[in-house]
């Protein structure tokens, strides 16, 4: 039978790359997004959508009606300066709003089989204790936003183990590809592809030493194809395990190019964490997954839409 898939944020970046993947998938597809930083072109034909906050009451009646098999959860708040100035904001969405997500899907649990999938972040680390990081590493966010990606895993296993619903978390390192929004909290790479289309200066901060653990969406999307089918009832990374530099991704930018990109240094911004990367291998053992683009492979595909674009 077709298995039927809930996607909060489907109007948003991840979430629009994993809407056509379940529909590619032959998964039935039902979006719920406010639209407050997802954009409605996003949203493809054949899906059944539902502009309505994660939040309501309404939400709940909507997963009563509809009985997903599967709710893959990446509605979020994602800009980490926003939670610093609106943490009751962030944290009412972050954390209230999955949890609002676990209480309709305890609704159906007695009806039918429901299992989760949670987006999570590498935010949750905080600054590294050491490298690379695995999961065992010390939860220490630096920001609100961090703290409140975080408490809805611990939610998420607890309700798994008082009425058996099935899930998976992932902490996704540094996303980046088609679809991100170079303008909100979109990160450096699709800063850089928007001044690399638009021919504009493209500014860094500090040294350019900084490193990211940087993850093509496509990969991020075959992880959640996996775990559709076979949740792992835990927490795991879901990353490149490869450390790039802020300079080393401007070269490989340049190749792809063949062309200098023009660049201004700023100092550093404060917060900012230095290094950072993620191991991968637990889901790898978990979940058989690896990713499967290089940075250099990932960007140019990313370059090339927005080109043609
Ligand atoms: N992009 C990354 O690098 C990255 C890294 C780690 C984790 N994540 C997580 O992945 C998920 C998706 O991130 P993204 O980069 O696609 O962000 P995004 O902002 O593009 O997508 C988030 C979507 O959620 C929707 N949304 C926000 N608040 C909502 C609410 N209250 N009710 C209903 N819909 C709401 C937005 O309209 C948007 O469509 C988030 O949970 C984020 O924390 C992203």
């Amino acid at each position: 039978m077709m298995k039927k898939v809930l996607v909060t944020g489907g109007a948003g970046f991840i979430g629009l790359n994993l809407v056509n993947a379940y529909l590619k998938d032959g998964y039935e597809v039902v979006i719920v997004d406010n639209l407050s930083t997802g954009k409605i072109e996003n949203i493809p034909t054949g899906v059944t959508f539902y502009e309505e906050d994660i939040r309501s009451q309404n939400f709940i009646e909507i997963v009563k009606k509809e009985k997903p098999d599967l709710i893959n959860h990446h509605a979020a708040q994602i800009d980490v300066q926003y939670s610093i100035h609106q943490p009751v904001e962030d944290g009412s969405i972050n954390i209230l709003g999955t949890l609002n997500i676990l209480e309709a899907a305890r609704a159906l649990k007695d009806e039918m089989d429901i299992s989760l999938i949670y987006a999570s972040s590498a935010a949750v680390y905080g600054d590294p204790v050491y490298l690379g990081i695995d999961e065992q590493h010390p939860i220490q966010p630096i920001s609100y936003y961090g703290a409140s990606k975080y408490a809805p895993e611990s939610y998420m296993q607890i309700y798994h183990d008082l009425y058996g619903i099935s899930y998976s978390i992932f902490r996704y390192a540094n996303v980046y590809g088609i679809g991100q929004d170079p303008k909100g909290e979109g990160g450096v790479v699709s800063i850089l592809v928007d001044k690399i289309v638009t021919d504009s200066l493209f500014t860094i901060h500090g040294d350019g030493e900084q490193t990211r653990d940087f993850i093509f969406v496509d990969d991020i999307v075959s992880a959640n194809l996996l775990a559709s089918k076979h949740p792992i009832n835990t927490v795991c990374n879901i990353s490149t395990h490869t450390k790039t530099s802020l300079l080393d991704l401007l070269q490989i930018a340049e190749e792809i190019i063949e062309r200098k990109i023009e660049t201004v240094y700023q100092e550093d911004r404060p917060g900012d964490i230095k290094h950072s990367y993620l191991l991968n291998e637990k889901a790898n053992q978990l979940l058989n997954w690896k990713p499967q683009y290089s940075l250099k492979e990932g960007l140019a595909k990313t370059i090339q839409y927005y080109k043609e674009k």
